[in-house]
């Protein structure tokens, strides 16, 4: 007998040794079991479960729209479906950072009933307090700088951030001050290139950039976009990888065609039972023939 050997789960040390070790490495979002398996599977070390669930997964057009209770629900799947991955759980908008306590409270929820490892948090200065506060009651913290879609309407819209002097100065303060907060790493999202890379030599944490070029530690991207799920809209960043959604509709236009014509289900796929079985089930048995009460009821008794 061969017992396999049990999965270890990838943790934020983990995570800093391969930062350290020069090791580039790439992340991307989940939002329920059955992707975080295959994601898992193959050998995606940290697995996020952002809040572009709403827009991509529940058909929000906001990310502000996401309430708790969702996150819970898809992290716990997620959590479910990877066995290897840190799982990572997004803090939706105004879970935290209006009360310290409810924000601890909150990250909290996301390990003892979602069970994932870490939370995500928006944010750079503003945060950097709920952080630290968070990480210092033993709950691991990615952080989220750049273009940060909870505060969108604040920001201007889905806009590249950090072109000017002002701009650039503030992430690099901000990055800084998630760094100091005690996160492990932190998402640059929607950051030009050039600065993406003097904030990654500035920092002793992993860099996750999207939308921010190459010179970042690690990549993630919205899983939707590049297995080629996302319908309408892609951001200029994600690069599809594949046409799942269109293997999809393929599969459901087979599936619709081969029902509509009896090819599907076909007797490999259907099961079957013993003819006299039925006969005595519907009243055709030898002794229903023969005129002999059977203890049996017909079909048209019951
Ligand atoms: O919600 C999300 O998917 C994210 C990533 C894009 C970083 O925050």
């Amino acid at each position: 007998m061969s017992a396999s050997k049990p999965v270890r789960r990838i943790t934020i040390a983990d995570i800093a040794r391969m930062y350290e070790e020069g090791e580039r490495f790439a992340t991307i979002t989940a939002y329920d079991f059955p992707t975080a398996r295959i994601v898992d599977e193959a050998g995606v070390p940290l697995i996020l479960v952002g809040d572009s669930l709403g827009m991509v997964m529940l058909g929000y057009d906001t990310t502000v729209r996401v309430s708790i209770d969702e996150m819970l629900h898809h992290t716990r799947a997620v959590a479910r479906g990877a066995k290897r991955a840190l799982v990572v759980g997004d803090m939706p908008f105004l879970t935290y950072g209006v009360s310290t306590e409810e924000s601890v409270e909150h990250a909290g929820r996301f390990l003892s009933e979602a069970y994932a490892q870490a939370v995500k948090i928006e944010g750079g200065v503003r945060s950097a307090r709920t952080m630290e506060a968070i990480v210092n009651s033993g709950i691991p913290v990615m952080g989220h700088i750049g273009l940060t879609p909870q505060a969108v309407n604040q920001l201007g819209g889905f806009r590249v951030q950090g072109r000017s002097r002002e701009e650039a100065r503030k992430l690099i303060a901000d990055a800084l001050a998630v760094q100091e907060a005690g996160a492990f790493a932190v998402v640059l999202e929607l950051v030009p290139a050039e600065l993406a890379g003097a904030i990654t030599e500035r920092l002793s944490i992993p860099t996750v950039g999207i939308g921010s070029g190459p010179y970042t530690s690690a990549e993630i991207q919205v899983v939707t976009d590049v297995v080629g799920l996302t319908q309408g809209y892609t951001p200029k960043h994600a690069r599809r990888f594949g046409e799942v959604g269109e293997a999809l509709a393929q599969a459901v236009r087979a599936y619709q065609d081969a029902v509509r014509t009896g090819e599907f289900p076909a007797q490999a796929e259907s099961s079957f039972m013993e003819q006299s079985v039925l006969d005595e089930v519907l009243g055709k048995s030898d002794l229903d023939q023969a005129g002999k009460p059977t203890s049996i009821p017909l079909d048209r008794d019951l």
